[in-house]
């Protein structure tokens, strides 16, 4: 079969390396260089190699409860039976996970994990390693590679997905496929405050629900408690309090004890959740303190964190430094089944763009890897038998037409990507009301009328996101009762930036 895998995070590069290795004529497409987006930024790890008294049956448990009761157990259970089998594969394929002297790897814990299970590369630098390691394999295998194209849109005719079109060089060019993987990743650019990338805009998301697939969940935003204070944001791994980093409030005091038992390694909607609280009411960010763990240890653990954050000017083994959440990672997305199957034929998604309903309303800490590599493997081996038959590109250029230029201006005077971003952040965000939002969904559809037919990337950008944030905004409230990191408060909900 002739396959389009779009994105080039660990899900898109194992989908399409399984596939090719299926003999599949696989084209890779990714919006920016190959192997950019998402992983290569994920700090923390993989979970789902056990030690003593752990197994999938009890990491299995740990998902389902971070999950808040809507994670699907089918898919669970895949994801930890397969888990063993995708981590073996990454370390043969040559990502060099961190080991003990004795050679066993090393395993770290994270926030609502019960037990350390989480492999780690350079530290703090996992989704680089990866990332570094698949596109090594991609380009060394019969996989064709199309970086800086844009995805416009699903081809979709007689109700099955025949490719894609995007946006490349200027011109809109159509990619023909006997089937078509997804694997784009979030929307985390729908928030003033993220750890995603400029280019997490949704856009596979958009086009799927433009195509008509099953998409779901929306409203369920993971945001990361632990976010350095300071702009731009930048992540400070959860694996810093799995090793004994605490937060504390003006008073120097650990505040996320109010909120839950287990503190700072509570679930993360708690943690984020007790952050925001705690900041809006001293009116200042908290602070996490590290500094117990001495800077010899932090510079050997987290080198890449140590090094960003004294470079922008803080000595985290001296003082604590400032923190505070970001949208980070959207559990739904598109919806599939246990082999990344969407509803539309022809149609498969693996990665943070599906729902295949292993994070129910909230994700456990780094489970997300692990998705891509298991979800993608099983998304190319659904794809049937292989072909052998190439097929054309077709290209179509096309300019704006002057009408859709005024439209265009009209546009530019009234809306503005940030201007959607703090409405998303004040009332889709971490504490919603239904009032707020109410007043999002109808200021998001305002949006969205007066846009004009978009021509250039930054329009297809602002189209998209606008078309996810009036998903996610009428899917939250459409749930009226606060599960996992969808929580609706009774007080004016605006956390401020
Ligand atoms: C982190 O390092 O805290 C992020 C891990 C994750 O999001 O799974």
């Amino acid at each position: 079969m002739n396959i389009v895998v779009f994105g080039s995070g660990i899900a898109g590069l194992t989908a399409a390396l399984h596939a090719s290795e299926d003999g599949h004529i696989v084209t890779l497409v990714t919006k920016g260089a190959l192997g950019g987006g998402c992983t290569p930024l994920a700090q923390g790890g993989v979970a789902g190699v056990y030690g003593p008294g752990d197994s999938p049956t009890v990491h299995a448990s740990d998902t389902l409860s971070a999950g808040a009761g809507l994670a699907d157990a089918a898919a669970v259970d895949v994801l930890v039976q397969d888990g063993a089998v995708r981590i073996a594969e990454l370390i043969a394929r040559g990502v060099a996970f961190d080991r003990a002297p004795d050679g066993s790897l090393l395993l770290g814990r994270e926030a609502a994990h019960s037990h350390a299970r989480i492999v780690h590369a350079g530290g703090d630098a996992t989704g680089a390693e990866i990332s570094r390691a698949l596109v090594a394999q991609v380009r060394q295998a019969a996989i064709e590679v199309i970086e800086h194209a844009f995805l416009v849109d699903l081809v979709v005719d007689g109700g099955r997905v025949h490719g894609i079109r995007m946006l490349r060089h200027g011109g809109l060019v159509d990619l023909e496929a006997d089937a078509v993987i997804l694997a784009t990743g979030g929307a985390g650019q729908l928030y003033a405050h993220t750890t995603n990338p400029l280019g997490a805009t949704g856009d596979g998301i958009a086009a799927a629900l433009r195509a008509g697939a099953a998409v779901t969940d929306l409203e369920f935003v993971q945001f990361h408690p632990t976010v350095l204070a300071a702009r731009p944001a930048f992540l400070i791994s959860e694996a810093v309090r799995g090793e004994g980093a605490t937060l504390l409030d003006d008073e120097g005091r650990r505040f996320v004890f109010d909120s839950h038992p287990d503190g700072e390694l509570a679930p993360r909607d708690i943690v984020s959740r007790a952050i925001a609280r705690q900041a809006a009411a001293q009116g200042r960010p908290v602070q996490l303190d590290a500094t117990m763990l001495g800077a010899e240890r932090l510079s050997a653990r987290f080198p890449t964190i140590d090094r960003v954050t004294r470079e922008r000017g803080f000595d985290w083994a001296r003082e604590p430094i400032p923190v505070t959440p970001a949208a980070h990672y959207l559990m739904g997305g598109i919806a599939t089944d246990l082999d990344g199957r969407s509803s539309l034929p022809g149609l498969f998604a693996a990665g943070e763009i599906a729902r295949t309903g292993v994070h129910g309303a909230n994700r456990l800490a780094s489970n997300s890897l692990l998705e891509g590599a298991v979800f993608g493997a099983r998304a190319a081996a659904a794809l049937g038998a292989p072909t052998r038959a190439a097929l054309p590109f077709r290209s179509h250029f096309l300019s704006l037409s002057a009408a859709q230029s005024d439209r265009k201006r009209d546009l530019n005077e009234q809306f503005s990507r940030e201007q959607l971003q703090q409405l998303m952040w004040d009332h889709v965000g971490l504490l919603r009301t239904q009032a707020g939002l109410a007043e999002a969904l109808g200021t998001i559809r305002a949006l969205r009328a007066a846009g004009p037919v978009p021509a250039t990337l930054a329009e297809h950008e602002d189209a998209n996101l606008l078309l996810i944030a009036e998903a996610t905004a009428s899917a939250a409230l459409t749930r009226t009762e606060s599960v996992g990191a969808h929580h609706l408060t009774v007080a004016p909900a605006l956390i401020g930036a």
